[in-house]
């Protein structure tokens, strides 16, 4: 069974999800860890609920971005876990943690990546004006939401939408595509092929347009 670890920094309704996915039997995985970078994290109740270990990690506690990110990846290692699920970590990762999990570290992003990366994706989005926005997971590289894309979801985006109502709209898509990446990933159905993601048996699901 696949073991995962999740890094958070709030909320935590996509660490939820993919708890309930596991609960619900949709997901076949084991979350070893919950890492947060704040101590005051909804997330870290969600992990308690659960009888989820949790593990604060403050970046200013460590003497450089260097030492943060290898002592995060020495813990994941510890618990045995594969695969690092980013569900609202709101930090752009360091290399000590990359190198040890290429490709095997996925965030979720509340836009249709390349449009719309760094914090707020969407209150860009209503910014801009797009007719569609949606929500991505990727595989995490060194630069800021530019890693391979592995699933996407689209939802309208209405004229009179603020950040509030577009990410409600967003949020619900997040719910359904993070777990479900996670499973195709569990199942052995992902590669990277440079830029590409091949998602084994089956075209379509590399594409989820699924609005409300
Ligand atoms: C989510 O909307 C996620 O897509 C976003 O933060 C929110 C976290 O919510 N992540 C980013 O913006 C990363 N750049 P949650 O804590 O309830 O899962």
């Amino acid at each position: 069974m696949l073991t995962i670890g999740v890094l958070a920094s709030g909320r935590g309704s996509n660490f939820q999800s993919i708890i309930d996915s596991i609960d619900s039997g949709f997901l076949k995985a084991k979350i070893a860890v919950l890492i947060t970078d704040n101590p005051d994290a909804y997330a870290i109740e969600r992990a308690k609920k659960h009888n989820i270990e949790s593990l604060v990690l403050k970046p200013k506690d460590f003497t450089d971005k260097n030492a943060y990110y290898s002592c995060i990846a020495e813990e994941l290692k510890m618990r045995g876990v594969e695969l690092v699920i980013l569900a609202g970590f709101m930090r752009v990762v360091g290399k000590a943690l990359i190198d040890q999990y290429r490709n095997k570290i996925m965030n979720i992003h509340p836009a249709l990546l390349p449009s719309f990366p760094g914090l707020h994706g969407q209150k860009q989005a209503v910014d801009y004006g797009v007719k569609i926005s949606g929500c991505t997971v990727h595989f995490v590289d060194e630069g800021m939401d530019t890693g391979a894309i592995i699933i996407q979801a689209a939802v309208p985006v209405y004229h009179d939408d603020t950040e509030d109502t577009l990410s409600e709209r967003i949020l619900k898509q997040e719910h359904k595509i993070f777990p479900y990446a996670i499973r195709l990933y569990s199942e052995g159905r992902i590669s990277v092929e440079g830029r590409k993601v091949i998602i084994k048996g089956g075209r379509e699901d590399s594409l989820l347009i699924n609005p409300p």
